[in-house]
């Protein structure tokens, strides 16, 4: 469990974590974050909590997370850049995150398009963003974060496609530093972020992504599209070329085919 008063303890950021709303439980800090986000919550605001009963996933789907051993939280950003550049603050977060997780542990991150991260081809780190816009600006944007921190023992298929911090070190982690890491790294790239320039996140990123140039199958509902991913579009799209033409994909899941 949290207590307000830790999680500030030592963190010197202005706005990432300036409001703390911390929970033992709750359905979704998503869900908590986009109420209070309504009500006006200022910028990087965060909802935390040990244990979530609703997690929420990419595409619907529910994210389960062992109480205790996970850092789940949510931050409320205001950028005022236009709307066309909400595909790029995935990365952004992505970012942030494998930066944090590099200076804590040590080990090299992997980004995986749009806003995975790995660490030895596994996953740590799940990022769900929501926004809500007017008149082509946007007024909040929630960035969900799942890091698994000291989780043991991933099971069934999530076996061979989910890691942790300790499981990657051998060492547990204070869930506590490992936050306060992520809202400096996360406050340092907003600087230019929020004045909507991605230059130093879209440099960060490429050099952390593995499959361009790579053969791909991503996944969309039913569609699974195969292709060679070629670039980063500058929205934050992933340029896919198929057997018959290029195309701009903005949501999937992507698995690198092995050849
Ligand atoms: C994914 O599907 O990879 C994204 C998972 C995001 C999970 C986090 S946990 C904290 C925040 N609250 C939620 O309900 N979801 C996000």
């Amino acid at each position: 469990m949290y207590t307000e008063e830790e999680l500030k303890h030592g963190l010197t950021t202005q706005v990432f974590g300036s409001k703390l709303f911390v929970y033992d439980s709750i359905d979704s800090t998503n869900a908590c974050a986009k109420t209070f986000a309504n009500k006006g919550a200022e910028e990087g605001s965060i909802v935390i909590a040990d244990h979530q009963t609703a997690g929420r996933g990419r595409f619907g789907r529910t994210w389960l997370a062992e109480s205790g051993s996970s850092l789940l939280f949510s931050v409320i950003i205001r950028p005022t850049f236009r709307t066309d550049k909400i595909g790029l603050l995935p990365l952004f977060a992505a970012t942030g995150i494998a930066l944090a997780v590099e200076t804590v542990t040590g080990m090299q991150c992997e980004c995986k398009w749009p806003n995975d991260i790995l660490i030895n081809k596994k996953k740590c780190c799940g990022i769900l963003m929501e926004s809500t816009s007017r008149q082509n600006k946007l007024d909040y944007a929630i960035i969900g974060i799942g890091l698994n921190v000291n989780q043991r023992n991933f099971l069934g298929e999530l076996e061979d496609k989910a890691t942790s911090l300790r499981s990657e070190c051998g060492i547990e982690f204070s869930r506590r530093n490992v936050f306060r890491q992520i809202m400096m790294s996360l406050e340092s790239l907003y600087t230019d972020v929020s004045k909507g320039d991605f230059s130093t996140v879209l440099m960060e990123w490429k050099a952390r992504a593995t499959m361009f140039g790579r053969r791909i199958a991503l996944t969309q509902d039913a569609d699974v599209i195969d292709g060679i991913a070629i670039a980063l579009a500058s929205d934050g799209g992933l340029v896919v070329k198929t057997e018959t033409c290029q195309r701009v994909f903005h949501a999937g899941d992507v698995t690198i085919v092995k050849q």
